[in-house]
């Protein structure tokens, strides 16, 4: 009956045994997943466009390499998430037109744009920095698919974020302009960094239930505690300040403190009117539209093949 399949699966959460694709599962915890999912697939394949927005003027050989490996990672993480929402009976084309729709979030982050060097390296330092502290969470949560696409994302968003911390360091040895770009460039990212990690515990409508089904292992202000506390002394190390008057070290509690963030700003973003939304959305439906002919072509190429084999 239900109540036993209902049991089941709370016996499964109870004993932290991850929930796989064929399991039972509620019908509200599958939405629920095919929601956050959905939307962190979304926000890995519009991350590709700030960055790729500098991979034709990075300043060295070097950096352009590393800068595309990053990109393409990107894109590989987006096609491992569109796998996992699958297992749980969507279908990318539907959730990814949702996203071209603007029916989909994806991360408020990726609405800011990429002015000049400097924020190349303070996306990979911060923006993937944040991102990890999210996903190594993730890594255990309760569905199987998930948690296990997050541990190879993981693995390469931490070259991410050492490559990003290796290009500030550069920078911040360097001239006093470039020492300039680079704390502009970390006064503009900070807040929206701080915001990626969601509302408020107070005003998260989704937390609640999502920790109760351990989809979420710690709650939105937790986690944003964590990466200010990790995050800190790296700027310290770089000489850099934050644009944070109330930021401090609370002896204490053992955190840094820090002050408001605005929440009308997050806010804004997410409901499409950040600086960069609509730009964003056009360039990946262009994209999808000028795509039209490989799509047609792989399905070309593919009934060839099994009328072949037939
Ligand atoms: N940007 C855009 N939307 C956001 C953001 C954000 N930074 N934070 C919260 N929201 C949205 C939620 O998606 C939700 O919208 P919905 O109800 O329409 O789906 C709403 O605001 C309320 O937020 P919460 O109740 O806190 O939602 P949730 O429990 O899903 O927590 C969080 C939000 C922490 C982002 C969670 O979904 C998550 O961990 N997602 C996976 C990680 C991820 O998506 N990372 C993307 C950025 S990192 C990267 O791609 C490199």
């Amino acid at each position: 009956t239900d109540a036993q399949y209902q049991q089941h699966f709370d016996d499964k959460i109870a004993a932290d045994t991850s929930i796989e694709a064929k399991d039972w599962m509620p019908e509200a915890y599958r939405q629920n997943l095919i929601r956050q999912i959905g939307q962190h697939a979304h926000s890995e394949v519009v991350g590709m466009l700030p960055e790729a927005n500098w991979l034709t003027r990075a300043p060295t050989l070097r950096r352009k390499a590393v800068l595309l490996a990053k990109v393409q990672d990107e894109a590989g993480h987006g096609l491992y998430l569109y796998s996992a929402a699958e297992t749980l009976g969507c279908s990318r084309q539907d959730i990814y037109q949702k996203m071209l729709d603007g029916k989909m979030k994806y991360s408020s982050i990726f609405n800011y744009p990429t002015l000049n060097w400097a924020d190349i390296g303070v996306i990979g330092w911060l923006v993937d920095g944040a991102a990890i502290v999210n996903q190594v969470a993730l890594c255990r949560a309760s569905y199987g698919p998930y948690a296990r696409a997050m541990v190879k994302i993981c693995k390469e968003e931490s070259f991410h974020q050492r490559q990003g911390y290796e290009a500030v360091m550069a920078m911040a040895n360097g001239s006093e302009q470039q020492q300039a770009m680079l704390q502009d460039a970390i006064n503009r990212f900070w807040w929206p960094v701080l915001m990626m990690f969601g509302p408020s515990d107070t005003d998260s409508p989704h937390s609640a239930q999502s920790m109760a089904w351990k989809i979420k292992r710690h709650s939105n202000d937790e986690l944003r505690q964590k990466f200010v506390d990790n995050t800190v002394p790296q700027l310290e190390a770089l000489g850099m300040t934050a644009p944070d008057a109330d930021l401090a070290w609370d002896e204490a509690a053992g955190h840094y403190r820090f002050g408001e963030i605005d929440w009308s700003e997050l806010h804004e973003v997410i409901k499409g009117r950040g600086q960069c939304n609509h730009e964003r959305l056009q360039a990946k439906r262009r994209a999808w539209d000028e795509g039209a002919w490989v799509r047609e072509g792989a399905l070309a190429h593919a009934s060839k093949n099994t009328s072949t084999a037939a």
